[in-house]
């Protein structure tokens, strides 16, 4: 495996997925440490100070939503983004089913050179009793921009500084495989 470690002045984390996956959920979550009952569409960009992130890098978290942005304006967060959280509800088929037929396509459209790390996020785990995460592995081999995943609920805190340090590591420190089959002969 090859280990790459880069200096990055900040990392930018963006939250896709589909409507209702609790983008906004986690994001308030790890902020306020409790599962907010009423959520806005949108959560306003949030800025955490290097001294009490856990790489020491000054972190930005957006979120987006549908609802209030339109496609050119996601694009717009996609190109300037260091790492993306795809986020879906496991408890939601079509959520993990969109991950591969539309935000990892997406996103590459921005990305043609496969640039920027992705987080797979499966949100919601208090609502299933098994995890879902064997699906999401046949996802990661189909595209190597993905750097991890993680499952967590936004509701029970479960794994939720856990996701955000994942992501910032996903810049920080990415892996990347040492043999690609689709450039081996
Ligand atoms: P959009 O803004 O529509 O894109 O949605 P979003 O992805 O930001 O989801 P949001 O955070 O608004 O959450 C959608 C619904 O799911 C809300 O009713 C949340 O309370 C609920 N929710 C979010 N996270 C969790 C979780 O971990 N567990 C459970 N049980 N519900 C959750």
């Amino acid at each position: 495996m090859v280990i790459k470690t880069l200096q990055k002045r900040n990392v930018r984390i963006l939250l896709v997925g589909d409507q209702g996956v609790g983008k906004t959920s986690l994001i308030l979550s790890l902020v306020s440490e409790e599962f907010p009952e009423n959520v806005p569409a949108k959560a306003e960009e949030i800025t955490i100070p290097a001294d009490v992130t856990p790489e020491q890098v000054p972190t930005n978290i957006v979120d987006y939503s549908s609802s209030e942005q339109t496609d050119e304006e996601l694009n717009e967060q996609i190109k300037h983004a260091s790492v993306i959280c795809v986020v879906y509800a496991v408890d939601d088929d079509d959520s993990i089913d969109r991950i591969s037929s539309y935000w990892l396509p997406l996103i590459r459209l921005s990305h043609p050179d496969n640039s920027c790390p992705v987080v797979l996020v499966g949100n919601k785990i208090d609502l299933v009793d098994e995890s879902t995460i064997d699906g999401v592995y046949s996802i990661m081999e189909e595209f190597s921009e993905i750097e991890t995943c993680i499952e967590c609920s936004a509701k029970t805190l479960k794994n939720i500084s856990e996701m955000f340090y994942y992501a910032q590591k996903a810049v920080l420190h990415p892996t990347g495989p040492i043999y690609s089959v689709e450039n081996a002969d």
